[in-house]
């Protein structure tokens, strides 16, 4: 074998080592091996001392031509193994700024239809200059019942199911309101007439099936002055019911009814047109002018002062304008259930945007 055909090998080996280099690193290795010091390349170029020197120029001449090849061939290889290394990073580290901002908690949370009707109904009656009173969920028996003109043999204590805590020492009992009638009660205790406020709560009755559950909702209104008269009383309603179900137009039917609070007193039905269900009346509320007992039972004189009430069962009215089927989900804290029914918490209801938005 001659030197020049040990350099041709030579050449094609390298060639072919350089093209299978998977990677840098292992292209370096080629490299080092080739033409480092110790390299196949350069122990050819120190054999040039051994050769006659009529042969040396033309090998000397040869080598540093597959010298300058395999270095070029380097080069291209590393070129190559650069561009590919790129382009792997680039695939991994993929940024789609296209892609939409992910949710953050204030669009995932969602309030609760109660809390939204109840954000509704003071949104339109504060419109109409009532302001809102609240009272404790744990209220005195006579505030509950006595002082509303339902003595303790009434009848009627028994129609409310009521939860009584257990008896203090001197003999009185302390209730789970089953109404916010009371707190008519403690307003007309603590403020002069001109009253007119609304009243939201929780109350409790024992009691439990597909519409009545142990603790629900209520809003209470009242109206107290020395002028208003039953005709207010019809138009506040009518403005609220066409507000709240947002229609132009609410066929509403006021009939007789008893409570032991109000006199007269009337049950207060609107046309299921409302709700897009014309042809049958849903009841809606319990109202009437304040009885004088009541009046009085607050040491307001009844001959001057006078008014309406009227107190509505928030959770139906909610179910009627939202189509919720059972009332017991109202409670049962699923949340699927709120991501259905629930609003979002920049759903403010105004009467300018509209209140259910
Ligand atoms: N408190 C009554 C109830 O819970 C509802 C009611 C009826 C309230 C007539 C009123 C009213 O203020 O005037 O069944």
């Amino acid at each position: 074998m001659t030197a020049n055909t040990d350099i041709t090998a030579l050449e094609r080996d390298l060639v072919s080592e350089i093209s299978a280099a998977r990677d840098l690193s292992a292209l370096e290795q080629v490299r080092i091996a080739a033409l480092g010091k110790k390299g196949r390349v350069s122990e050819l170029m120190a054999q040039l001392g051994k050769l006659a020197p009529d042969e040396r120029k033309a090998f000397g001449q040869a080598v540093n031509a597959v010298k300058e090849r395999v270095t070029g061939a380097l080069e291209a290889r590393k070129s190559d193994l650069e561009g590919a290394a790129l382009d792997g990073r680039l695939a991994t580290e993929r940024l789609d700024v296209t892609l939409p901002v992910r949710p953050g908690p204030i669009a995932d949370g969602r309030i609760h239809p109660v809390s939204q009707v109840y954000d509704e109904i003071i949104e339109i009656f504060g419109d109409m200059g009532f302001a809102v009173a609240e009272g404790p969920d744990i209220e005195t028996d006579d505030y509950n019942f006595t002082k509303l003109n339902i003595p303790p043999e009434h009848p009627a204590r028994q129609d409310h199911d009521t939860f009584y805590l257990q008896p203090k020492a001197d003999g009185s009992r302390m209730v789970l309101r089953t109404h916010t009638s009371p707190v008519q009660i403690r307003t007309m205790l603590t403020q002069k007439p001109p009253i007119r406020i609304i009243v939201p709560g929780r109350v409790y009755r024992s009691d439990s099936d597909q519409t009545h559950t142990p603790m629900f909702h209520q809003i209470e209104g009242l109206v107290i002055d020395e002028v208003t008269h039953l005709g207010h009383l019809k138009w506040c309603l009518e403005e609220f019911c066409k507000a709240f179900f947002e229609v132009d137009d609410v066929k509403m039917r006021f009939r007789a009814s008893h409570f032991p609070f109000t006199e007269p007193s009337m049950e207060v039905d609107i046309d299921a047109a409302a709700i897009g269900k014309p042809g049958s009346w849903l009841e809606i509320l319990g109202s009437g002018m304040v009885h004088p007992n009541v009046i009085a039972n607050c040491g307001l004189d009844p001959e001057t002062y006078q008014g309406f009430a009227f107190g509505m069962g928030l959770d139906r009215i909610a179910m009627l304008k939202y189509g919720i089927p059972d009332l017991r989900d109202m409670f049962a804290a699923d949340m699927r259930w709120l991501r259905h029914y629930g609003f979002l918490s920049l759903d403010v209801p105004t009467l300018a945007g509209g209140v259910s938005s």
